[in-house]
């Protein structure tokens, strides 16, 4: 039987030099190239939603291919139109000016690219030179191209790659009095409403409520990074729907096509109306095979039974991360939303515990995410079950207990 593990595989060293080989997923569970079965509290990073192994997706996937596999954005097709109509129609739920249209891409970091075009170009055509400044905040993450590596400032992230995007500055996170800055010369401020990866803080309601009131202002617009917490993963369809946010354009990505790449980058008519043809465009964004998995998955997240069935999973999976830090005292806090959820840990400074948190799980058979450099970081498939959930907070709870004891 093989290993489980590939050790220096030729990928470049920006990787790790050490991978779990996976083989199949069904459900909330993957197995490795050995046989070994792991519950999924990774999800790909929060990609996989509707769990792995889709018969229902994989079928539209191939009839679409055998079909109308690629077109190219000189010609459309009905599961991009289709979805894109869809899209448009989701900005109801925000209860701000509608959306007028979509462009789709491959990935998060390129969803944050065209917004970064799409809120310049606005700046300049509305209001002339000088009113291009961006602005993010501290724990962010947008994406590794560098206009979105720009608005992460992550300081190993960014460092080898200055200089970076001009015009780019980081406000602190929930900092009411840091927003003051916001002037004319802004274009746009990105932010994630729920931060993934920086560790599942989620904006306040004052933040939100003084953020809309500047920029509104200012005609500064709002860009909400939901790639990580939209599409239902906090229960709501859009994360800014329960926490008072209401963006001008939204970005969306990872669980958009089951597990296949696609982004959307959702904006309003003013911003529409004075783009012009060339100002941007993708080869593969939009294609008919990844939108007709998309209008499967929208089918079933737009579901107010399936969303209200992450939300009843996730009080339940609250009640067992309150009881896991009850009983643990180097866990500092349960954080995040829905079921992307996170516990803050109590860890020596410049420990490596984490680390061995993460590979603990894996050899008990549990897959966890990190987030920031002290918070583990849970984002099982939105279809797991209620005993999934106990079967992963009691190796959790085994593992912690091993480590933090
Ligand atoms: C909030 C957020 N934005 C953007 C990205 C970048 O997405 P991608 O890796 O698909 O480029 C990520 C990826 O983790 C993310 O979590």
């Amino acid at each position: 039987m093989k290993d489980r593990m590939i050790y220096h595989p030729p990928f470049p060293k920006n990787y790790a030099d050490e991978f779990l080989v996976l083989e199949k997923g069904k459900g909330s569970w993957v197995w490795d190239r050995s046989g070994k079965r792991y519950l999924d509290f990774s999800s790909g990073i929060a990609v996989n939603a509707l769990g792995h192994g889709r018969i229902d997706l994989a079928r539209v996937a191939y009839r679409q291919m055998k079909k109308l596999t690629h077109v190219s954005n000189l010609f459309t097709t009905e599961p991009a139109l289709q979805l894109a109509s869809r899209l448009v129609a989701t900005g109801e739920r925000l209860g701000g000016p509608a959306f007028a249209a979509v462009h789709f891409g491959n990935s998060g970091t390129e969803a944050n690219e065209a917004a970064i075009k799409y809120t310049r170009v606005y700046a300049l055509r509305t209001r002339g030179e000088g009113h291009h400044k961006l602005l993010s905040f501290t724990g962010a993450f947008h994406g590794r191209t560098i206009g979105a590596l720009s608005l992460t400032p992550t300081e190993k992230y960014q460092k080898p790659y200055h200089p970076l995007l001009p015009g780019v500055e980081t406000a602190s996170f929930n900092n009411l009095n840091d927003l003051d800055r916001l002037d004319a010369s802004y274009a746009a401020v990105f932010l994630e409403p729920l931060q993934g990866e920086g560790g599942l803080d989620q904006i306040t309601p004052e933040f939100a409520a003084k953020l809309q009131e500047i920029c509104h202002k200012h005609d500064i617009l709002i860009v909400a990074d939901e790639i990580q917490c939209g599409l239902g993963r906090t229960g709501t369809f859009f994360a800014s729907e329960q926490l008072g946010l209401v963006p001008d354009i939204v970005t969306l990505a990872k669980p958009l096509a089951g597990g296949l790449p696609l982004s959307a980058t959702l904006i309003p008519a003013k911003v529409n109306n004075i783009v012009h043809v060339g100002d941007h465009g993708t080869t593969f964004g939009g294609g008919p095979v990844t939108t007709a998995v998309a209008g499967k998955v929208l089918d079933i997240i737009l579901n107010q039974d399936f969303l209200a069935e992450v939300t009843q999973k996730a009080q339940f999976f609250t009640e067992q991360l309150n009881r896991l830090q009850a009983s643990n005292p180097s866990v500092r806090a349960v954080k995040g939303l829905g079921l992307l959820r996170g516990l803050a840990l109590n860890l020596p400074q410049g420990s490596s515990l984490l680390s061995q948190i993460l590979s603990d799980a894996q050899e008990e058979g549990l897959l966890l995410l990190r987030a920031g450099t002290d918070v583990l970081r849970l984002a099982p498939p939105l279809t797991v079950t209620t005993k999934e959930l106990s079967q992963g907070c009691a190796l959790l709870e085994k593992v912690l207990k091993k480590n933090l004891a």
